[in-house]
């Protein structure tokens, strides 16, 4: 019962948040939640300003400073976030690729890099005869998307022994060892800033490391793009026969010549 009242107290808060974002716009709840800029083709287009009119709250939230049972946020320290990249305060989600410092120092990610569109209303496609199986479900983002940097560390295609962690020491701690003159053309994709990750990359292999293996939520690696750079045998290995040579087009941009290569 208690469960049920805390339960209709969060659905009622839910809709007000809704409906005062609704007021502010001069629209209903129900002309916001259904407007055409949550799907294809507007998606496509979208300002982070246009979603951030009604959605301030994802970059303003913070996450609590203790949790319920009383473990303090600021003392806790996952095994990811033993990185060097990790700095300053426990942060959400959005935040954490929005809007800290080192999001800001390295990525570029807008609102429709992840959100393309989705069915504000069904959890699964298959609960009505009317379900839209085209829609991709509620609040749900291509996963492909977060593991091109949230992916294993691909050793055995490189000549590394095995984990980073372990055998990075023989190579200087530094991907650089061998990634300044290997797959040199790398980065040029709408989402991230190449020059300034290479710049990062050479303090601190953390950088590289962090995005290729070090903050993999999944068991395997990323099948990258095998974009051609200078010098590159023109022989393909047997692992990458099948692999793109060149970036996503939803992402791809020219390079610069302030990048790698
Ligand atoms: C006119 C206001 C408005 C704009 C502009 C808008 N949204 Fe929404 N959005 C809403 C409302 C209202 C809901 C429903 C919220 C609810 O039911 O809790 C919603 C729901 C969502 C949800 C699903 C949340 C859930 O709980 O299932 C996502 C994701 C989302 N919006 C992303 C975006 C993105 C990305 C953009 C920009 C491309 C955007 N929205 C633009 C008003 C807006
Ligand atoms: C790195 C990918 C990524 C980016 C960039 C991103 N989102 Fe999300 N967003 C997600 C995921 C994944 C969820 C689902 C979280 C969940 O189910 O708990 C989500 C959930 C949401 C929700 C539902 C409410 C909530 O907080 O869970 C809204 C609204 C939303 N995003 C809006 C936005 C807006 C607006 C932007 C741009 C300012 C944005 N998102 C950028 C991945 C992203
Ligand atoms: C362009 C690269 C990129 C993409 C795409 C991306 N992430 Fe991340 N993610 C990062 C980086 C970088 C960090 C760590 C930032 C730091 O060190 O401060 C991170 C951190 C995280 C964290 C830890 C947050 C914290 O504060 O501890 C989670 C959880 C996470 N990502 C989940 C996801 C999910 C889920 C997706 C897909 C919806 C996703 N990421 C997509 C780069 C990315
Ligand atoms: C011993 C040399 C060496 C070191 C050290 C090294 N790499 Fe590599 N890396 C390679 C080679 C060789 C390839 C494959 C080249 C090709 O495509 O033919 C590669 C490929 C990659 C790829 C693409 C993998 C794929 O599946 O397409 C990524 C990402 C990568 N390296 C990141 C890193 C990062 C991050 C580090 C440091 C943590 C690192 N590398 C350290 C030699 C190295
Ligand atoms: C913020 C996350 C992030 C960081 C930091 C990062 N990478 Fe990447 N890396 C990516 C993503 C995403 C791709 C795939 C881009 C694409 O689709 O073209 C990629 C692709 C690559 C590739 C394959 C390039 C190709 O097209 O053949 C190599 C090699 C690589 N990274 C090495 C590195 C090295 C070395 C560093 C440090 C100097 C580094 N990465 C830092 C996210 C990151």
């Amino acid at each position: 019962m208690i469960q049920l009242r805390v339960l209709a107290t969060l659905a009622i808060s839910v809709l007000l948040t809704g409906l005062v974002c609704a007021a502010q716009s001069g629209v209903t709840y129900d002309q916001a939640r259904w407007d055409p800029i949550h799907f294809k083709p507007a998606i496509d287009t979208a300002s982070d300003e246009q979603c951030l009119v009604c959605h301030r709250e994802v970059l303003e939230r913070k996450v609590r400073e203790t949790s319920p049972a009383g473990v303090v946020a600021q003392d806790a320290l996952a095994w990811y976030q033993t990185l060097d990249t990790y700095i300053g305060e426990q942060e959400t989600f959005h935040r954490r690729h929005l809007a800290t410092d080192y999001a800001h120092q390295v990525m570029d990610l807008k609102c429709n890099t992840c959100h393309q569109g989705n069915d504000l209303r069904e959890e699964t496609a298959n609960s009505s005869a009317t379900g839209q199986s085209d829609l991709v479900q509620r609040k749900q983002v291509d996963p492909n998307i977060c593991l091109m940097c949230h992916g294993k560390f691909n050793y055995p295609v490189m000549g590394v022994p095995g984990s980073w962690l372990e055998h990075g020491a023989v190579f200087g701690n530094s991907c650089l060892t061998c990634h300044v003159a290997i797959r040199t053309n790398r980065h040029n994709v709408n989402f991230l800033k190449p020059a300034a990750i290479e710049e990062a990359g050479k303090s601190s292999a953390d950088v590289c490391y962090g995005c290729h293996g070090g903050r993999a939520w999944y068991r395997i690696n990323y099948p990258y793009p095998r974009n051609p750079w200078p010098g590159a045998a023109a022989a393909v290995p047997d692992w990458a026969i099948d692999r793109p040579t060149s970036s996503n087009p939803r992402f791809a941009v020219a390079p610069n010549p302030g990048n790698a290569q």
